[in-house]
């Protein structure tokens, strides 16, 4: 049994959520080319509305959301019904990053970290799931990262809220697959972006926001549950977390500098 893929985004009804900048920035954009019906979201406004720039408001819809709190997110899902009777796609790629190591562990930056990329799509998937439960129709596909795979170095914070992306939406598949609803799990290696540009090291197998775009987009289109890229990067992460720990602590001291 297979999940269903998405043969055009032409007049497909689709919302991005951190379409502000970034990943999500360059996937709305994409969007909008293929001609899909775009509802963007995200905190900053300014950059929502220059997103939009000259579409009608037929094919762009740009909505505040702070995923923090569960009643922006159902107010914007609402307006979405309203205006477009219905969703074919949430792309979930709102997140934030802050570096973090055990000597300067800080439990409320910690806290953002897993309300923001955790909860946040947890409360997004609250809200869509109903009505594409209703339908047996619909994709949900959430942004984690491969720094989800296993423990890594400066991702004390981060890692968690990415490595509890991935067990939810392998639960959500389960459950989903036989109800008709598609879940795509996406986990970008490194992209450069506002989110990177504060790492002071060089990141192996950098790609750009539309190289990582048009990845989660094909992904989608595929009907792919398992979306990972640069899979030269990727795949050698894969491979690290099926090693025995004392050789996997071993090679991430030997070979990641950070
Ligand atoms: N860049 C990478 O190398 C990389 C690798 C793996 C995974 N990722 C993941 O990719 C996603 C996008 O990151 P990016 O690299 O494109 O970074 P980015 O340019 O900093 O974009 C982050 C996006 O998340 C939104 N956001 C942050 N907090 C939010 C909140 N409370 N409510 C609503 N939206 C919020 C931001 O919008 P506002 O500030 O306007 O709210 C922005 O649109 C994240 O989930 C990140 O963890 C990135």
């Amino acid at each position: 049994m297979k999940q269903k893929g998405i043969d055009t985004f032409l007049g497909k009804r689709v919302w991005v959520i951190g379409a502000s900048s970034g990943i999500g920035h360059a996937c709305a954009k994409a969007l909008l080319s293929a001609g899909a019906k775009v509802a963007i979201s995200s905190r900053r406004m300014e950059q929502l509305h220059q997103l939009a720039g000259s579409a009608s408001t037929e094919q762009v819809l740009a909505l505040p959301v702070d995923v923090i709190h569960e009643s922006q997110i159902t107010q914007a899902h609402q307006i979405i019904l309203e205006r477009w009777g219905g969703l074919d796609l949430l792309l979930f790629v709102s997140g934030m990053y802050l570096p973090m190591r055990a000597d300067d562990f800080d439990i409320t930056l910690a806290e953002k970290t897993i309300n923001t990329n955790l909860l946040g799509p947890m409360r997004a998937v609250a809200a869509v799931l109903p009505a594409m439960l209703t339908k047996h129709a619909g994709h949900i596909a959430i942004v984690g990262s491969v720094a989800g795979y296993s423990g890594l170095p400066k991702a004390l914070a981060y890692g968690p809220s990415k490595a509890g992306i991935i067990n939810f939406c392998e639960t959500l598949y389960y459950d989903l697959l036989p109800r008709g609803v598609s879940v795509h799990m996406i986990s970008p290696g490194f992209v450069a972006t506002e989110a990177t540009a504060q790492n002071d090291f060089e990141m192996p197998a950098l790609m750009t926001p539309e190289q990582a775009a048009q990845e989660i987009l094909q992904g989608i289109q595929a009907g792919e549950f398992d979306i990972h890229f640069p899979k030269r990067f990727s795949g050698f992460l894969k491979l690290l977390r099926i090693l025995p720990y004392p050789l996997y602590f071993w090679i991430v001291r030997r070979f990641v500098k950070i």
